[in-house]
């Protein structure tokens, strides 16, 4: 695709979102007809849901949930990590990874990315570990797969729990594994912008083991099949088991799920052409730097963030991105480092320079439209509308 800064860009047919949910007919239906059924709160459908997700992702079982914090949070619940216990985790990441460390009292320890894929350093990972380190978040950025073989290797030498933030990367893979098959709790998220959406929506995929102390703090810590309890002829006496939290996921948010994950395949063929397309159109652009997918993975190709190069360019992020929004392109960033913000500076004393390459991917980065209902024209405007705006700020 020619699009040098000098050519006119089409005018926009309108404002292109950065990520809609990608909706038919198919799952205003399965939802409706959950309305109809009597049955809105955990049920049917979510069972059904945990064993269509169990074979998609190639395990025995899974647990869905309200959301991927969920996920999170019960994951690190489940090993007893608390007050005193330090998590190291990426400060390049949504607030819900460090959030869920604070929740239970214990201490996000923030560590660097890898400059290319921007997902965790396992050599920075390793520098951070301490006497207090009970467990590592990995974060697959963007739908690229952390380097998990060395982040859990680590983590097995060193006694400690490996979870991986997949909230970005439901369908990716590396070295030949599928996301969730490592045996290790893995979260994945259904929120509304994600390559799979239940609406609001979580599911932990660990080992049968761990889930089997997982199922029961995602429901207040009752016995296992409590939701069974207003059946006809199911079990009316329930146990209290722990003080567990809210964290199940509703019939309605399943019978989505149901209707999404047939449509996944294809979903994720288009994430695929566009990013194809993208990466073509910016080939020449001397004034960004594109993703990067690492060789032997497949990436779920959740976000498309490109890397302002600020050193080529006379204004800084903020401006090129009100810029492209105001010429309809929903821009947006992910993230804005968590070292750098109000609550976990303050409280650990961080300075954007602990991280130096989190603190520079974080003055750069800027996630241009990516979603499947995406038209191929309409991508074509993305490229040439950047194409235009940074042109129009070059040094
Ligand atoms: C990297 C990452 N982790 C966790 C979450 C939280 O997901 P949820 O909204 O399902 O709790 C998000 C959500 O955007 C995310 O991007």
């Amino acid at each position: 695709m020619n699009t040098p800064a000098s050519s006119p860009p089409r005018p926009r047919r309108g404002y292109l979102p950065l990520a809609p949910p990608c909706l038919g007919e198919d799952e205003v239906n399965a939802v409706v007809e959950v309305l109809r059924s009597g049955w809105l709160t955990t049920g049917p459908r979510v069972v059904a849901f945990e064993r269509a997700m169990a074979e998609a992702i190639g395990v025995t079982e899974t647990l869905a949930l309200s959301s991927c914090t969920a996920a999170l949070h019960l994951s690190l619940a489940v090993a007893a990590i608390g007050p005193g216990d330090e998590v190291i985790v990426p400060s390049l990441t949504f607030a819900a990874t460090a959030n869920v460390v604070e929740h239970l009292g214990a201490r996000p320890v923030f560590a660097d990315v890898l400059d290319d894929v921007l997902t965790l350093d396992p050599d920075d990972v390793a520098r951070r570990i301490g006497p207090r380190t009970r467990a590592v978040i990995a974060v697959d950025y963007a739908g690229h797969p952390a380097e998990l073989d060395a982040l859990r290797a680590l983590c097995a030498a060193r006694g400690l729990l490996f979870v991986e933030d997949a909230a970005h990367s439901l369908g990716a893979s590396s070295g030949g594994r599928s996301v969730g098959t490592g045996g290790h709790p893995v979260a994945f998220s259904f929120y509304a912008t994600k390559n799979l959406t239940t609406g609001e929506g979580g599911l932990l995929v660990a080992d049968p083991a761990f889930l089997e102390k997982a199922r029961p703090l995602a429901l207040h810590g009752l016995s296992r099949d409590a939701y069974r309890r207003y059946e006809r002829g199911g079990p009316w006496s329930y146990a209290v088991l722990a003080p567990g939290y809210k964290y199940n996921m509703t019939d309605m948010a399943a019978a989505l799920g149901l209707v999404q994950l047939k449509r996944f395949a294809r979903f994720q063929e288009r994430r695929r052409q566009l990013a194809a397309l993208y990466h073509a159109g910016f080939a020449e652009c001397p004034w960004l730097l594109r993703p990067v997918t690492r060789p032997g993975v497949e990436s779920a190709h959740h976000l498309y963030p490109v890397r302002l190069v600020l050193e080529a360019l006379a204004a800084e992020r903020g401006t090129i991105l009100e810029e492209l929004q105001e010429r309809g392109i929903g821009a947006s960033v992910h993230f804005l480092p968590l070292h750098e913000q109000p609550y976990y500076r303050e409280r650990y004393g961080y300075q954007p320079g602990d991280l130096p390459r989190t603190h520079e991917a974080g003055r750069r980065l800027l996630s241009l439209p990516f979603h499947p209902g995406l038209a191929d024209e309409d991508a074509e405007d993305v490229v040439a509308v950047v194409w235009d705006v940074l042109g129009r700020h070059r040094r």
